[in-house]
C-alpha cells in the first residue's frame, strides 16, 4: 500500500483533503481520524503535522506528502526527500519583513536579529547569502518579536500581506522563497518506486488540468468556422460536429479557466451564439 502523508490542520490540511477527493480518493470525515485506509486505492493516509510530513517522509517511514514548499525546504531533509509535484494551491512567499521605513535592502541586517519560526530555511538564506545575521526561534506570531524587543526583524510567510500590515510592518529585500503545496517524496531509484505512485501523481495531474481548463461549446456558420475555431484552439484540436441545419456546425473545446469570458465575447463577435461554458470535473490527458 503506497503510504501517504496529509497535513492535519490549518488551510493546507483543508486543500489538500479537497484535492485528493476530487482525484478520487476517500478522505477522513472526522478530524480525530490520524490514519485512514482507502482499500479500493491501495493506499493509506497519515494525518500530521504539517511541518512533520517533511521528516517522515525524509525519513522513510511513508512513502509521500503534502506539504508545503517553504516546510519542506525548512526541514533540511533534501537529501533523502524531494519535490515531485507542484500543486498549485496555498501559494505564498517566504519574505524578510521589519516595522515601515526600518530597512530597504536585505544587507543592512548584517549583524542584526532575525526574528523567524522557519530557523532551517532562513540559515541556508543566510549562508547562500553570506549574510552574517543572528536568527532569534519562536514558535509563532514572529510580527511581535521587533516591538517587544527580541529581534530587529522578522522572516516570515506572507501570503495576501494583512498580517504584516496590520502589524505596522512591511516587506524588505527580494524574497527568499516562493512558496505553494507540493507532494514530496523520498529519493530512490525508479525501480523502487512504490506501486501506486504514478496512479496518484497521474490523477492529482488531472485535477490541476481540471482546474485550469472550462469546456466550451457554441454553434456557428460554416463560413466562420476559421475564425471561431482560431479563437479557441484547445489542448490538440477541437472537436467540429455537423448540425441538422447544413449551413451550420456545432464546436467543443477547452479553454484555459480565466480566458473564458473574454474568448466568449470574442465568439460572439465572430457570429458563433449558443456558446455554453461548463467545469470540467476530472481529466486525463
Ligand atoms: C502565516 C504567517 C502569517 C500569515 C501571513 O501564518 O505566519 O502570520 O500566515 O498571511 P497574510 O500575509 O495573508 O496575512 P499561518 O496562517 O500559515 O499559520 P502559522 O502561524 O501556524 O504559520
Amino acid at each position: 500500500m503506497l503510504r501517504i502523508a496529509v497535513p492535519n490542520k490549518g488551510a493546507l490540511s483543508e486543500l489538500a483533503i479537497q484535492m485528493l477527493r476530487e482525484a478520487g480518493y476517500r478522505q477522513r470525515r472526522d478530524a480525530r481520524e490520524l490514519v485512514l485506509v482507502d482499500p479500493e486505492n491501495h493506499v493509506e493516509f497519515f494525518y500530521l503535522r504539517p511541518r512533520d510530513i517533511a521528516v517522515y517522509v525524509g525519513q522513510g517511514s511513508l512513502d509521500v506528502g503534502l506539504t508545503g514548499r517553504d516546510l519542506f525546504a525548512d526541514a533540511r531533509v533534501d537529501d533523502s526527500a524531494e519535490e515531485i509535484m507542484a500543486l498549485g494551491f496555498a501559494k505564498s512567499t517566504f519574505r524578510l519583513a521589519a516595522p515601515v521605513g526600518a530597512f530597504t535592502d536585505a544587507e543592512q541586517l548584517r549583524g542584526r536579529r532575525i526574528a523567524t519560526t522557519y530557523d532551517g530555511l532562513l540559515a541556508d538564506y543566510l549562508a547562500r547569502t553570506g549574510l552574517d545575521a543572528k536568527i532569534v526561534h519562536l514558535d509563532g506570531a514572529v510580527e511581535s518579536a521587533v516591538s517587544l524587543g527580541v529581534a530587529d526583524a522578522i522572516a516570515d510567510v506572507v501570503e495576501t500581506g494583512n498580517t504584516l500590515r496590520a502589524a505596522g510592518m512591511e516587506t524588505f529585500g527580494a524574497p527568499i522563497m516562493e512558496s505553494e503545496a507540493v507532494m514530496i517524496g523520498r529519493r530512490r531509484p525508479d525501480r523502487d518506486r512504490p506501486a501506486g505512485l504514478d496512479v496518484l501523481l497521474r490523477r492529482l495531474q488531472g485535477v490541476l488540468v481540471a482546474r485550469r481548463w472550462a469546456m466550451i461549446d457554441y454553434d456557428v456558420r460554416r463560413d466562420l468556422l476559421e475564425r471561431a475555431t482560431a479563437a479557441t484552439p484547445g489542448l490538440e484540436s477541437p472537436t467540429v460536429s455537423p448540425l441538422r441545419d447544413e449551413s451550420m456546425v456545432a464546436v467543443r473545446s477547452m479553454v484555459p479557466i480565466e480566458d473564458v469570458h473574454r474568448v466568449m465575447d470574442e465568439l460572439y463577435e465572430i457570429g458563433a451564439r449558443a456558446i455554453l461554458v461548463s467545469e470540467i470535473h476530472a481529466i486525463r490527458l
